[in-house]
């Protein structure tokens, strides 16, 4: 596989810098830095920078995508199998596409789509993942503390590097990507939801709602066991129902 990846020792956001020089990577491509000073995240809020600990990369694939309403799940899938492949990581994943471990954040994405401005179409996709990779847990703020995860102690020592790991990703992704439109890659996001089969309070547009987890369908959306069927929200919390 032709894939490029471009390391920045300090950037705003990998997924900006993306957008801006889309020309720099092949038809597969990675950027990615240890210090973002603007990272971004999901619903328009920030992305915390531990400086030299996190991992920030950005994904740039030149692709027609049939359904874009799946790539959240789908990118955060690919980053479950590359953490397991490189690190023996065993996360789950939280709709639509947080990565935990032992009920803590350790992943975040943000999926953008670039648009040709005169079909409209979407021609590029960025994918941006920020993993909080080496940071110590007693080093996140106190407001995040409670919710966030590190997996120092997988990568601390393991001899893989950072730009290893993302051409793993890359690898994966790619892999995954060949059964991407027949959408077979859901029963393996569904095997690693932390999200199905549990009571659930969401958040769309800051109305929160109360629901049962049925399943997650096909085409990315959270079935309720109401009928309801959600396309879009955060989970904000998951109750057992043991
Ligand atoms: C989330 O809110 O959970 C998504 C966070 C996504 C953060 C990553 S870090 C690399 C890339 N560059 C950004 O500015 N954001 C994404």
């Amino acid at each position: 596989m032709n894939e490029s990846v471009i390391y920045l020792p300090e950037v705003d956001s990998t997924n900006l810098w993306a957008k801006h020089n889309l020309d720099k990577f092949g038809p597969i491509g990675a950027v990615y830095t240890t210090h973002q000073t603007a990272g971004r995240g999901r619903l328009g809020r920030s992305w915390l920078d531990a400086p030299h600990k996190g991992l920030y990369y950005t994904a740039v694939i030149r692709t027609d995508l049939v359904q874009p309403a799946t790539l959240p799940l789908f990118a955060s899938l690919a980053v479950c199998d590359a953490l397991r492949e490189r690190y023996r990581i065993d996360c789950q994943i939280k709709w639509p596409n947080d990565l935990l471990l032992n009920g803590k954040k350790i992943v975040g994405i943000l999926t953008e789509g670039v648009a040709d401005l005169e079909t409209q179409l979407i021609k590029h996709v960025i994918v941006g993942t920020g993993i909080n990779y080496l940071t110590d847990p007693s080093e996140f703020p106190e407001e995040i503390r409670q919710r966030a995860g590190s997996i120092r102690r997988y990568t601390l020592d393991s001899g893989v590097s950072r730009n290893a790991f993302i051409a793993n990703y890359l690898n994966e992704f790619f892999s995954l990507y060949k059964n991407y439109k027949a959408a077979s890659f859901m029963d393996e996001y569904r095997a690693h939801s932390n999200t199905i089969g549990k009571d659930v309070t969401i958040n769309r547009s800051g109305q929160t709602s109360e629901g049962h987890v049925a399943t997650i369908d096909n085409q990315g959306r959270l079935v309720l066991s109401s009928g309801e069927t959600l396309s879009s929200g955060e989970v904000t919390k998951i109750r057992s129902t043991d």
